[in-house]
């Protein structure tokens, strides 16, 4: 083998080494399922942040997080450990904050964060823990890892099954990636249902109350 075949195989090997590394079957994107209309409401940052991306031949990742939950969601710190986020200042014409916001996510609101190759042959990964404010602060996670070479992975973990399932969605050539967390409708429904079951003569209050009333009568 020549010296020059040796390279080819070598550099074939560790071509295959990346791309094998970068592609979990598991969590394919292919799907483009979000109906889009440019640069409206909440799918602004994610467009902003896909042309600022093409324009400049880097990776991009938005994250969209919808609170249906019936609570407050907070998050911590949101952590890239490659990338950086779309700030005020990467587009001339439009003011659009597209960084992770400080604010509890109320209900019906969605919080959206672009993040963005921040260095040559870079990419863009990041993690994001949630707490959903319910009083047993259920806590979960939203991964997204955007590499060199190959697909976008994108997963949620962590979220208390019992009580809340996720929606998924995927848009603007996977580069935004939407979660909608709700609460079941019988977990809402048990919470009320409660009350009705419980008799309120159950209540100390009421006890004390009905035993004085016999006593002074
Ligand atoms: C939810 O967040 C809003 C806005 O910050 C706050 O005013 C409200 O008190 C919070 N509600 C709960 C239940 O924490
Ligand atoms: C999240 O949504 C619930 C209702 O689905 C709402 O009551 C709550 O205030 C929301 N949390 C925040 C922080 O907006
Ligand atoms: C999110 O939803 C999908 C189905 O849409 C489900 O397979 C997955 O287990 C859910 N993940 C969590 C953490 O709840």
């Amino acid at each position: 083998m020549s010296p020059k075949q040796f390279t080819l195989i070598i550099n074939l090997f560790i071509i295959l080494l990346i791309l094998s590394t970068s592609i979990d079957s598991n969590t394919l994107i292919e799907r483009d399922n979000i109906d889009f209309t440019p640069c409206t409401g909440e799918f602004c940052c994610a467009s902003l942040a896909k042309k600022i991306a093409e324009k400049n031949f880097a990776h991009v990742a938005t994250i969209a997080i919808v609170n249906k939950s019936g609570y407050n969601i907070t998050h911590l710190p949101v952590t890239l450990e490659d990338g950086r986020f779309v700030k005020h200042d990467d587009h001339e014409n439009i003011d659009i904050n597209c960084e992770p916001q400080t604010e509890p996510l109320v209900n019906d609101q969605t919080e959206t964060f672009s993040s963005i190759t921040s260095r040559v042959f870079g990419g863009v990964k990041g993690i994001a823990i949630f707490t959903i404010n319910d009083g047993g602060s259920s806590t979960f996670a939203l991964f997204w890892n955007v590499p060199t070479i190959g697909p976008p992975i994108y997963e949620i973990e962590g979220l208390p099954n019992e009580r809340y399932y996720n929606e998924t969605k995927y848009g603007l050539d996977n580069t935004l990636y939407q979660v909608t967390i709700h609460q079941y409708e019988h977990v809402k429904n048990a919470v009320v249902n409660v009350w009705f079951i419980i008799p309120p003569y159950f209540f100390p209050p009421f006890i004390i109350l009905f035993v004085s009333r016999i006593i002074t009568v």
